[in-house]
């Protein structure tokens, strides 16, 4: 990444927020109790304009992308609304629904630099050319102290080979204590791995999130000490304690793909959701 941030031209809003809509239109709905919790419209607007400029000219791995950050900054670049963001992106989850969605999405809107994987973090990364940069929304460890986060930062950092650039979106709340044993436990991680905080942006995005409304999140950015490519390690599949309570207390994963089982148009109101009933009808 570059020492002197670059200038950019002023973002035409309609055109960002439009574009966006188009996505969200398109966005499979969330499981909650993989801790889907879709990011708001207007937080995702911002976002993608940032990861876009973060992530200039480079290659950029999404680990987990149930928001479709991936598929927001890909659009706007195509469509003309940015004039900068990342040459390639590739989305890993483990929701089939989100990498049918994603790959439909590019080959409609004809984006040729998006794609998406079927990939669960529990398994080893799949063998793949170096990215430049990884960014990750993970389940966000409240019940394993960021257990959740590591492992989906350390794919994020198996997918650089050690070297370049990571942005990590984890809880950020003063009130609360485990979004600061998160963060820390994180940090910690990260530094292990030869990495050190180069910026955090704080309090950033609101979510789709009932029982928790004011939980914000952070942006958190990694980037790798000199010469650390050469700590990068063989990738191997997680287990045992590491898996404790991933996805909240006592939800460890037991499942190991979301398979689609219908091609749905999220857009639009499914058959199974309405009835018509006819003007002659007597109810
Ligand atoms: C856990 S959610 C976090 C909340 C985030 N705002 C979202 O909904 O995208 C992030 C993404 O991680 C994916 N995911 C969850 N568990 C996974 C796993 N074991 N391996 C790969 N992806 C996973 C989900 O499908 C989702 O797309």
């Amino acid at each position: 990444m570059t020492n002197v941030p670059k200038e950019r031209g002023r973002i035409d809003l309609r055109r960002a927020i439009n574009a966006v809509s188009d996505v969200v239109q398109n966005r499979p709905r969330p499981l909650r109790e993989f801790d889907q919790i879709h990011m708001k419209t207007g937080d995702m607007v911002l976002q993608s304009e940032m990861v876009a400029d973060w992530a200039d000219g480079k290659e950029l791995a999404f680990i987990g992308d149930g928001d479709a950050i991936s598929v927001c900054v890909a659009y706007l670049k195509t469509r003309g609304v940015l004039d900068f963001g990342p040459t390639k992106i590739t989305v890993f989850d483990f929701d089939e629904r989100t990498v049918q969605a994603v790959r439909r999405f590019a080959e409609r809107e004809g984006i040729e630099h998006l794609d998406a994987e079927l990939y669960n973090c529990i398994d080893a990364m799949p063998e793949s050319p170096k990215y430049d940069c990884f960014y990750t929304n993970p389940p966000w460890g409240a019940s394993n102290m960021g257990e959740s986060v590591n492992l989906f930062v350390q794919r994020g950092i198996e997918a650089i080979k050690y070297d370049g650039d990571g942005m990590i979106v984890i809880a950020d709340d003063d009130e609360l204590p485990w979004p600061k044993e998160v963060l820390a436990n994180v940090q910690s991680y990260s530094r292990d791995a030869g990495f050190y905080v180069s910026k955090m942006q704080r309090k950033l995005h609101s979510y789709h999130l009932d029982d928790a409304p004011d939980l914000r999140s952070c942006n958190l950015f990694i980037s790798s000490l000199p010469d650390n490519a050469k700590r990068a390690r063989h990738s191997e599949a997680a287990s045992g304690d590491r898996l404790a309570n991933f996805y909240g207390k006592s939800k460890e994963p037991r499942v190991r793909y979301v398979k689609e089982r219908k091609r749905l148009d999220y857009g639009m109101a499914h058959e199974d959701e309405y009835e018509l009933i006819p003007l002659e009808d007597p109810r």
